[in-house]
């Protein structure tokens, strides 16, 4: 078997598409503030594309670069400012944050309508609800990837394999919501490949390169690779052994060209709803 390559590049291009026709028929256009503090490389690459998205919607990108040594309050007060901002509907302050400012306390400070990334705890609980204003972006990305291929979650075995906040915990409450039975891995799961080879739909989130490799893939299971790491040759890759894995799956996403640019999209996505929102009240 050689599995169907999902291809997130392409289904990303098509949402981006069809936001920045629907954003043409605004009488205002939507307004994303990205905060950026310090020079984190990795940081930079990710804020620059999301300026690039912006534009390619038709969103206006109001980016805001601090120094390194900026303080929490300098960074509450531009958090404040934002939410108070009428041509801003959404927020991101791209993480990590320096470690003389508390990522929780920033997070907690952003307008819970205007919180893009769903990172705030209300909207962490409206997820938990099925009432999310926002879904998080990548977790989203992974189940418009999913819908896209005509893959439904109802009554599936999920393997979701890493429990951050930002992708495993919420990925998993996302399946759920779609009638899926969901199991959640992670470092402290005694065998690991046990789990994996039940699952119908696996979903890797670790950012371990060669995590998954192909005998702990059930014969014509869906991957989904999250993650995003360097090889020794500093070339992108995900957590699974791509090509022994697509000899064993029906369908899995590449890395790159996967869920990092459906991500970047759900992002756009989530800016223009926040818009909808509050050009609705
Ligand atoms: N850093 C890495 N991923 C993300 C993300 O999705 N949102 C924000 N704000 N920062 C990140």
């Amino acid at each position: 078997m050689s599995a169907v390559v999902m291809d997130g590049k392409g289904l990303a291009e098509k949402v981006k598409a069809q936001i920045r026709e629907k954003v043409s028929k605004m009488r205002r256009q939507p307004g994303l503030a990205v905060i950026l503090v310090g020079a984190d490389p990795a940081s930079q690459v990710y804020v620059r594309n999301k300026e690039k998205d912006c534009e390619e919607c038709g969103i206006q990108c109001y980016d805001y670069r601090l120094p390194q040594d900026t303080t929490q309050e300098e960074v509450l007060a531009l958090v404040t400012k934002m939410n108070n901002c009428d041509a801003v509907d959404g927020i991101l302050v791209q993480l990590p944050l320096p470690s003389q400012i508390n990522e929780r306390v920033v997070l907690e400070a952003i307008a819970p309508e205007k919180d893009v990334d769903a990172f705030h705890p209300e909207n962490v609980g409206r997820i938990m609800q099925g009432q999310a204003y926002y879904k998080p972006c990548t977790p989203a990305g992974v189940m418009e990837m999913l819908h896209e291929y005509g893959i439904d979650p109802a009554g599936k075995h999920c393997v979701v394999v890493g429990r951050s906040n930002i992708v495993g915990k919420p990925t998993a409450m996302l399946l759920l919501h779609e009638n899926a039975t969901v199991t959640i891995c992670h470092s402290k799961t005694p065998d690991l490949k046990a789990h994996c080879c039940q699952a119908d739909i696996l979903v890797c989130a670790v950012g371990k390169q060669g995590l998954i490799t192909a005998d702990m893939v059930k014969p014509g299971a869906v991957v989904v690779d999250v993650a995003m790491n360097r090889n020794e040759m500093g070339k992108l890759c995900g957590d699974v052994e791509f090509a022994p894995v697509c000899e064993v799956a029906s369908y899995i996403t590449p890395v790159p060209g996967g869920v990092g640019p459906m991500t970047r999209a759900m992002l756009m996505e989530n800016t223009y709803q926040a818009s909808q929102r509050r050009n609705s009240k």
